[in-house]
């Protein structure tokens, strides 16, 4: 009788155990792209320091797989987000990416927007052999790490070249002094490529001063940078720090035009009357500008606008063509198994993206064009945009 009972249980754990994991086709041992859904996980900063940044590049990532879906899904399958907030914590990502391919079984990651925290969840799935696409880590190192991770966005090296250029021809700055975040391995990359070039290029660092992320008082460092009477200063770091960077540089009598690179884009960044007014006239580089009046960024615009009531920005673009960019190459690839998706992501050569045409150079890295933006009466407003071919 016992044993009997004991059966019928057990039986019925099976039964239902089948049952769950029919329910849960991508936990099987086939990579995630059993049954009739395809899992990929995306890691971001949701709360946070850098709320701002992970909010947008989600929300641009969840389009793409809401409109994918709308359509039928890929391979005939749906496509399951699964998204998590690192808290915009050092240490979180890591954590974060290995359960998504040991616990869920993800076919790809989708991740992240600040370079430092891609660093840290690309050697995972590297080791995993589970492809990983950065919407928009500029740092050279990140894709360095190995061939499953890839990025849809310009480089650092290219960053810091646009800006030196624009630094002397458009604001004829001949000397400039810097401003970086030790804590930021994107803000000392880019300190460090603008400075090469801009000094190849003929001008001059007058100074080189440090903070770090989360610092509220600057006097120092700006009071040395006052003291060697540049011509502009260049803040690259993330808009968390920059307009507190700008107020306090206008109050101590610094004039000059500050610029940044793509970590200032953010509608915090000219948040609330005193910053507004220390930003005026500053500029920095993007990846995109919504006033680009072409159709891609203009259906893009309207559908981000309609599902989430506001203007999408850079990671919102980027995190989009991310995403997009994986499911062309799953379908390319025919399959979500490895390494034939490596390698469909690895040939990507003309997908054309809201932030321009994607192409996978031999380093997993995207060429494209740079954005200027200015802040004029209180607003962002489009400059210019700087192709690779004109630096
Ligand atoms: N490029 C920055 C980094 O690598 C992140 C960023 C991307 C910030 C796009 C703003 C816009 O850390």
């Amino acid at each position: 009788m016992m044993r009997k009972q004991t059966m019928t249980f057990l039986g019925l754990a099976a039964a239902l155990a089948f049952l769950v994991g029919c329910n849960k086709p991508g936990s099987s041992a086939d990579g995630g792209a059993g049954g009739d859904i395809i899992k990929v996980g995306e890691y971001a900063s949701l709360t946070g320091s850098e709320a701002s940044f992970g909010d947008s590049s989600h929300k641009g990532t969840q389009l793409a797989v809401d409109e994918v879906n709308a359509a039928g899904g890929v391979l005939g399958k749906k496509v399951q987000l699964l998204t998590e907030d690192n808290r915009s914590q050092a240490g979180e990502s890591a954590t974060i990416v290995k359960k998504f391919i040991s616990r869920d079984k993800v076919v790809a990651v989708l991740g992240e927007v600040a370079s430092g925290r891609s660093l840290e969840a690309g050697p995972i799935c590297q080791q995993s052999k589970i492809p990983m696409i950065s919407p928009s880590s500029t740092n050279p190192k990140v894709t360095e790490v190995g061939d499953y991770v890839f990025r849809v966005c310009f480089l650092d090296s290219f960053q810091g070249a646009v800006l030196a250029k624009f630094a002397q021809s458009t604001l004829k700055a001949k000397k400039v002094a810097i401003l970086h975040d030790v804590k930021s391995a994107y803000s000392v990359g880019l300190a460090d490529y603008f400075e090469k070039r801009f000094r190849a290029d003929g001008g001059q660092i007058v100074a080189n001063q440090k903070y770090s992320s989360g610092d509220k008082d600057y006097n120092a460092p700006l009071t040395a940078i006052k003291g060697a009477n540049p011509d502009a200063v260049f803040v690259p770091g993330y808009y968390t720090e920059a307009g507190l960077i700008a107020i306090q540089a206008r109050s101590l009598g610094i004039t000059v035009p500050i610029f940044g690179g793509d970590g200032w884009e953010a509608p915090e960044l000219i948040e609330g009357e005193a910053t507004k007014k220390a930003m005026e006239g500053c500029f920095y580089s993007t990846h995109y500008s919504p006033e680009d009046k072409g159709a891609k960024v203009q259906t893009f615009l309207q559908k981000y606008k309609e599902k989430f009531g506001k203007v999408p920005d850079s990671m919102a673009a980027l995190g989009y063509d991310s995403a997009m960019v994986l499911f062309d190459s799953i379908k390319r690839a025919g399959t979500t198994a490895e390494p034939q998706l490596r390698d469909a992501i690895a040939a990507t050569k003309d997908y054309e993206g809201v932030t321009g045409k994607t192409a996978m150079d031999e380093h997993r890295d995207a060429k494209k064009p740079a954005v200027i933006v200015t802040i004029k009466d209180g607003q962002f407003k489009y400059v210019e945009t700087i192709a690779p071919s004109q630096l």
